[in-house]
């Protein structure tokens, strides 16, 4: 049996960093506000003249390094991002020219903050099928850009940055033992829409917009729709919740994710959080948290990985695989 595995994983962030205290020169806010309704201290922000697709690069590359390849191995990339460079081309293909990657496949994936596990769900299909044999998906946003920076309820909650999964085929028995991805849930409900959004876009104002969130709901909804992802990608992993090694969340307040852990009965030493450090990076959050957690040795390679994310749309997953 063919499965697709996680054989690399890099992460980038900009260099500057921007804490409560300096939002809390320009907004009527505080650290201690911050810090207690969400966990986070800081994030990063991406000069002016550092596109998403700039990013997106980097992390690429160091997830290249991870996996012993170059950027001439690679013929799939899917970036997942909702703050592209331009309308158009494709993120993706601003990377693919970038990179020095030859010509093969490249699009961009728009699921908001779930996009990581919608990428790796398209990129699973396409290395299992045969049609790519070195495939790099990318979370790359710069949420910053879509700020109200009077907006005190959304713009201490988001930051800018990018991290990169590198995806080949691997054989094994077919076992839940064998390297590889193992199960999906996906979920996207769209009556939800307003609940989180841009008020913006091509075709209806001719903006880019700024995010608008009714926090409470999303809240709400966030804690019971992570969990039901979990559930589902296990059952379809065929693995039991305690035998997962390391649950890797969307990082968007650490009050979900302890929600998430309280409600599905988690042991807390097995779940990655960054959100401290980088906020919310939307579609970029979840290789950011992996990265972070192989750089300093607490996941490894065999270990049982769950990853999992809620954002606008409403969409949600998780996706269970073995490093
Ligand atoms: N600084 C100080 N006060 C603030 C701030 C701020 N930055 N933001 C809001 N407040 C005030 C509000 O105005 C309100 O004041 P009032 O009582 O005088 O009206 C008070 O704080 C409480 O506001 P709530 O919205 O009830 O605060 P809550 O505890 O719900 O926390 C938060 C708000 C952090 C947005 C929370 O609802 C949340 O995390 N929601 C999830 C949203 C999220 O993370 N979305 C990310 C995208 S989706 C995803 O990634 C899962």
């Amino acid at each position: 049996v063919i499965r697709s595995a996680v054989t690399g994983v890099g992460s980038f962030l900009p260099e500057k960093v921007v804490t409560n205290a300096d939002l809390a020169k320009f907004v009527d806010t505080s650290d201690e506000w911050i810090v207690e309704r969400t966990g986070i201290r800081q994030r990063h922000q991406a000069r002016d003249d550092e596109p998403t697709s700039d990013l997106a690069v980097e992390a690429a590359r160091r997830a290249l390094t991870d996996a012993g390849k170059t950027a001439a191995d690679v013929d799939l990339i899917i970036v997942a991002t909702t703050t592209p460079d331009q309308t158009f081309p494709a993120t993706a293909a601003i990377v693919q020219r970038k990179l020095g990657a030859p010509v093969g496949i490249a699009f961009d994936v728009q699921a908001v903050c779930s996009g990581f596990v919608y990428a790796m769900s398209v990129a699973d299909g396409f290395v299992a099928r045969g049609m790519a044999k070195c495939a790099l998906v990318i979370g790359a946003e710069e949420m910053t850009r879509l700020m109200d920076w009077s907006d005190r309820t959304t713009c201490v909650l988001f930051g800018d940055g990018a991290g990169a999964f590198v995806l080949e085929p691997r054989e094994g028995q077919g076992t839940k033992a064998d390297q590889g991805v193992l199960g999906f849930a996906l979920r996207c409900d769209g009556s939800k829409g307003d609940m989180l959004y841009v008020d913006g876009g091509p075709a209806t104002t001719g903006t880019v917009g700024h995010l608008k969130m009714l926090g409470n709901q999303v809240f709400r909804h966030a804690v019971v729709n992570i969990s039901e992802a979990i559930v589902g990608a296990t059952e379809a992993a065929g693995v039991a919740i305690p035998e997962i090694d390391w649950f890797v969340p969307h990082q968007a307040n650490q009050r979900i994710i302890r929600g998430v852990g309280e409600r599905l009965g988690l042991d807390e030493n097995k779940v990655v959080s960054t959100v401290a450090l980088h906020a919310n990076t939307s579609a970029a959050s979840i290789p950011l948290a992996m990265d972070t957690a192989m750089k300093d040795g607490r996941i490894k390679r065999g270990d049982l990985v769950v990853i999992e994310a809620m954002g606008g749309g409403l969409t949600w997953g998780a996706c269970a695989f073995r490093l």
